[in-house]
């Protein structure tokens, strides 16, 4: 672990990002194993990294279109990139993005969380139905105080007022707001804000050069409530 910790006195709010911090999102490929075969982590890959770009692109172009909508048309480039022509599996692969599982600790985390009285809200790139849906089928929805979507402003993150919604909605400053994200460019787009910013590095990935720095790097969110004093 990196770590600053001093820096995390003071919060507040612990706000998390949705897809692959608290959500495996390799999850539904995976338990599409039996039709893929060894194409379900390719899959999930190409998926991935499509989606996100769909989102900054069309954050570029002006062209905003929902995160369902976004979702899919990720998946579909990603089914074509492996010649893969199958409705009934795209089908299923969209149903399962409703239902991902939760990383093992992220229960846990909440509820310790919620015992030292922070404020817990997951701020994503999500539709309101999706991030809903995805917390309802892995038990979250009691642990956190709200589910807040790009929805209500129609642009992805890191646009600087994705990140505004969270302070706006849980009527706290951003330097009272801890947010924890997998994902390097969020990270970046969180600190460059104003959040202080715990990366949980699942994934070992490297630095984005973008600005914005983070003030802890983990691994798993069991070494969060620590950094807190809990
Ligand atoms: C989210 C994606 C970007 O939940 O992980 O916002």
């Amino acid at each position: 672990m990196m770590s600053n910790t001093s820096a995390l006195d003071n919060i507040g709010a612990c706000v998390f990002d949705a897809y692959g911090t608290l959500f495996d999102v390799t999850s539904a490929a995976a338990r599409c194993s039996d039709v893929l075969g060894d194409k379900a982590s390719p899959l999930a890959d190409i998926w991935r990294t499509k989606q996100l770009q769909y989102t900054w692109l069309r954050s570029l172009m002006g062209e905003w279109a929902d995160f369902w909508q976004v979702t899919g048309d990720g998946l579909d480039h990603a089914l074509s990139a492996l010649d893969i022509d199958d409705a009934a599996l795209r089908a299923r692969l969209m149903d399962l993005y409703m239902t991902l599982d939760a990383y093992p600790e992220v229960i846990s985390t909440l509820r310790i969380l919620k015992s030292g009285n922070y404020k817990t809200a997951i701020l994503s790139n999500g539709s309101q139905e999706m991030i809903s849906a995805a917390s309802r089928s892995a038990s979250l929805t009691g642990l956190l105080d709200a589910l807040i979507s790009v929805d209500d402003v129609k642009i992805y993150k890191p646009h600087p007022s994705v990140y505004q919604m969270a302070v706006d909605r849980l009527g706290m400053a951003a330097d009272k707001i801890c947010f924890m994200s997998s994902n390097g460019w969020d990270v970046a787009g969180a600190a460059n804000f104003g959040f202080k910013v715990v990366w949980v590095n699942r994934f070992g990935q490297k630095p984005e050069r973008i600005p914005g720095k983070y003030l802890v790097e983990i691994s798993t969110l069991n070494e969060l409530p620590p950094l807190l004093g809990l």
